[in-house]
This record gives C-alpha cells, structure tokens and sequence, in this order.
C-alpha cells in the first residue's frame, strides 16, 4: 500500500496534490475521477495501489498490478478553452520525463502520450475532460509508471520496460509521486501564462524520442511515412512526408510509430 504521509512529506506544492485521495483498490484513477470530480478541488490527486480497470488511449486498457507501478490522476479545473486541453498531455510527458532525468533514468518522451527508455514504454498518460456549453468542468490527467513491475504479459513483452527493468534499481513510488507532482505544478503554471507549450517548447524537444526521426503515421485516413521536424507550441508535430509536403499532425487523429520499432 502506499504511504500518504510519506507523499506529503516530500510535496512542495501550493495546490497540486494538497488534496490526497488515496485507494488500495479503483476500477481506474480517471474513471474515478470522471465520476466524482466535481466533488473535489482543483489540484485534487487521486492515487490507486491497484486498477482493475486501467485505461489506455484509444480504448485499450493498461495494465495495472497491485503494488508494484503508480496510477495517479489529476483533477484540474483551469478557466481555459477546452480545445486547449489535450495539451496538458504534452505538459505532463515533459514533467515526468525530467523528474525521470533529474534521477538519472534516460526516459524520452514519444509523441504525444508515452515516455519511453531503450525504445520500449515505461510511462502512459491519458488525458480525459468533461465540459459543457459553459466550458471545462474538469481536466483529468492520468499518469502510468511502470516501477517495480520484474515481468509483463507475453502481448507486451517487447514493447514495454520498468524502471526496474530499465535500470536495475528499486524507486520509491512516493517519491516519484511526489517529485512528478511537483514538477507538473511548476510547469502547469508556465502552461497556464499563454495556454501553450511556448516556455516549455526547449527542454520538450531536448526530451523527445521522436524529433528528428523517420515516423509512420497511421492516419485512419491514410498512412504515410516521413521526417518529424518539431513540435510547435501547440503540441502539433511538424511532420515533412517523403513527397516534400509538411503536416501538422494533432495528437489523438492518429498514432505514430518510428520506422525501425515502436519508438
Ligand atoms: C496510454 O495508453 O499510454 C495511457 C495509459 C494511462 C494509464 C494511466 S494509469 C492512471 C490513470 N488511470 C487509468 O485508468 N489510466 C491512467
């Protein structure tokens, strides 16, 4: 079971994670959230030691043992557009990718939604909302990090690592807990300034898999392959196809998959 107190001791905080709500058990930490949120206050962090439920993008689930890996959501109620939100993915991925960083683990983060080492997945993030004709009610952003996990189903074998894997040492989830929230506090706020990735742009493209690479993109409309040149401040990847034409690729039309594996 995790330690609460253990987290707040180490929270340096004025709003994220001040509300704790911690569980043994959720069916998921989002859908919990989707269900009480507004109960709750902005900042609330919602934390399970087990899902039995856990959910991936795209409808897929995730994978999510007792005990060994953190599942953490966000309750957030920015006074924001909601077509600005998905961005809070992007915000997310570079917070964990350099609290990961800061403890020497090589984590990059593969666009828009995965953190990954050695080119398999270590970290998900699923970024939900609810809004209505009056705006955001809620944003919530789910967090997954393998930590302690020694062995994955057969499915995933290939594609996914922990940070035990990946390095050999045991991590407290606490403290990562507690240094991931920290970090998203912070950069949250330069967010909030301008709505964009503008003050985070320089370190997101340092921290990024896929800048730079050969990528396919499985376009439900088509899929092409070509060279990512950047992100822009609107968390779009700037993809140039092999024909010579530059796309601005969104996150959530469609998947991305390097050219030689799953980075
Ligand atoms: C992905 O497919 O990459 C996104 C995975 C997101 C998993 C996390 S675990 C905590 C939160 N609750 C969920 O049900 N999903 C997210």
């Amino acid at each position: 079971m995790l330690s609460v107190d253990k987290i707040e001791n180490l929270l340096e905080t004025k709003t994220m994670g001040r509300n704790l709500v911690s569980f043994e058990e959720l069916d998921s930490t989002n859908t919990f959230c989707r269900i009480h949120g507004q109960e709750y206050p902005d900042g609330t962090l919602v934390l399970a030691d087990n899902q039995t439920a856990g959910k991936g993008s795209r409808g897929r689930s995730w994978e999510s043992p007792a005990g060994v890996s953190i599942y953490m959501s966000l309750i957030l109620k920015p006074d924001m557009q909601p077509v600005y939100a998905p961005r809070l993915t992007l915000v997310m991925a570079h917070s964990v990718a350099r609290v990961l960083r800061s403890l020497g683990v090589k984590a990059e983060i593969k666009w828009p939604n995965d953190l990954v080492v050695d080119g398999r997945k270590l970290v998900g993030i699923l970024t939900e909302m609810n809004a209505d004709g009056q705006g955001i009610q809620q944003v919530i952003v789910g967090i997954g990090i393998n930590v302690l996990t020694r062995e994955f189903p057969e499915e995933l074998h290939h594609r996914a690592t922990s940070l035990l894997m990946a390095t050999g040492k045991t991590f407290s989830r606490e403290e990562l807990i507690a240094l991931v929230t920290n970090a998203f506090e912070e950069d949250y706020g330069k967010f909030l300034e301008t709505c964009d990735l503008s003050q985070l742009l320089e370190q997101y493209i340092q921290l990024s898999a896929t800048v730079g690479k050969e990528v396919r993109i499985l376009d439900p409309a088509g899929e092409y392959t070509g060279y990512a040149e950047t992100v822009d401040e609107t968390g779009q990847l700037l993809v140039r196809r092999d024909d010579g034409q530059l796309v601005k690729v969104l996150a959530d039309e469609v998947s991305v998959r390097g050219i030689y594996g799953y980075v």
